[in-house]
């Protein structure tokens, strides 16, 4: 098993990388030194597959794990449900002591992580992400919170898990849709901060989608590494950590004006990464052969690439000024440069559909 380390001082945490080390759960908790009674947060479909081992694995370490299952889908990452995991929190009497595991996607981590940020002013939490997105992304950092009406991620708080343990068989049973969309986000961070991982990746990507054990191990690895020395350096997304939203200025505005049902959020994204490339080209900040390798790269994952043409123009321009991300109209646009090296832009939405 790998270790990687998110450096935050006295909030210092690992994250495990493994091939099936979802079974030393257990271990790893109680090294920790919680309270014997604990949480298990999972939906339908995951605990289906790995609930039972992560259960087996907490008591042979001798804790009392209470279950609560939410359903499955982002349109359950809101208020009403995280009342509801709290009700079961009290009712299964969960005290300061106890620690909340996340087992699932980034919607299980993100409400579970934002119920421990409240619950009882804040108990410990663990995050044991399923999905490739979840393992190299949203379980590390500390982003928490859930969806309002009139937007995503409106409502949350930065709130560190205690450890990451990321078990890369358990992305054996992911849809391979869902696999995919997860590796726009790993050829990201090759993108912005690791040529030699997008190099491997471009080397490699088949065994990647073929679920090479040892090469998985490595990629998430290295994916973890990035993730967490961006968060070690601007934990609250004050400069730095902004690097991270390369493709996602674009790519949010087509989720927002597709109404988040057309596109998984690593499909807009790969999109987006290549809108951005092209932008950074327009502007004469990188050339023409690295927007082709990023384009060549998600398309061999099978990723979409291009903005729809019923998608260009005014609708995504005002999609984008929308986005909580954009102030006084013009967005902290991050450009290409070289292949491992980005730079940001302040750029109006016109400017970048005018680019595309
Ligand atoms: N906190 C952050 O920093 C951050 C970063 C990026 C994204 N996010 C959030 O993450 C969410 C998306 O996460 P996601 O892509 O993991 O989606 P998800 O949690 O909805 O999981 C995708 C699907 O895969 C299923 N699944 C999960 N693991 C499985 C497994 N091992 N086998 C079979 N099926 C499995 C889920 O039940 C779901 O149907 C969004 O809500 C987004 O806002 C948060
Ligand atoms: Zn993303």
């Amino acid at each position: 098993m790998e270790v990687v380390h998110v450096e935050l001082g006295a909030r210092r945490y690992p994250i495990y990388v493994g091939a099936g080390c979802l079974s030393e759960l257990g271990t790893r908790l109680g090294e920790m030194g919680c309270g014997v009674r604990m949480a298990v947060v999972t939906n339908s479909t995951v605990a289906g597959h790995y609930l039972e081992p992560a259960l087996v694995s907490l008591r042979r370490a001798g804790f009392d794990p209470a279950t609560i299952q939410i359903p499955d889908g982002e349109e359950h990452k809101n208020l009403a449900m995280l009342s509801r995991i709290y009700d079961q929190l009290i009712e299964a009497g969960i005290e300061r002591s106890g620690a909340l595991v996340a087992l699932g996607g980034g919607v299980v981590g993100d409400l579970t992580g934002f119920a421990a940020a409240t619950y009882l002013r804040g108990v410990a939490c663990v995050q044991v992400p399923t999905t490739l997105l979840a393992q190299v992304d949203s379980s590390i950092g500390g982003k928490t919170g859930v969806n309002h009406v009139l937007g995503k991620n409106l409502i949350g708080a930065f709130s560190q898990p205690r450890f990451v343990l990321a078990d890369v068989e358990t992305l054996r049973t992911l849809p391979p849709r869902e696999l995919t969309a997860g590796l726009a986000e790993v050829i990201k961070y090759g993108v912005i901060l690791d040529a030699p991982l997008f190099a491997l990746l471009e080397d490699r990507i088949a065994d990647v989608q073929a679920l090479d054990r040892e090469l998985l191990v490595e990629v998430v690895r290295r994916c973890c590494a990035i993730k967490a020395s961006v968060v070690s350096a601007d934990e609250t997304e004050s400069g730095l950590r902004a690097v991270l939203n390369f493709g996602h200025t674009v790519g949010h505005g087509i989720e927002s004006i597709t109404g988040y049902t057309r596109y998984l959020h690593g499909e807009a994204v790969a999109i987006g990464m290549v809108a951005a490339a092209r932008v950074s080209r327009q502007l004469g900040l990188c050339g023409e052969p690295d927007v082709e390798r990023v384009r060549s790269v998600l398309a061999r994952c099978g990723l979409p690439t291009e903005v729809p043409a019923e998608l260009r123009g005014e609708a995504l321009a005002r999609a984008m000024r929308a986005d909580k991300k954009a102030r006084a109209g013009a967005i902290k646009f991050v450009c290409l440069e070289t292949i491992g090296t980005t730079r940001f832009e302040r750029l109006s939405p016109e400017d970048i559909v005018k680019y595309l």
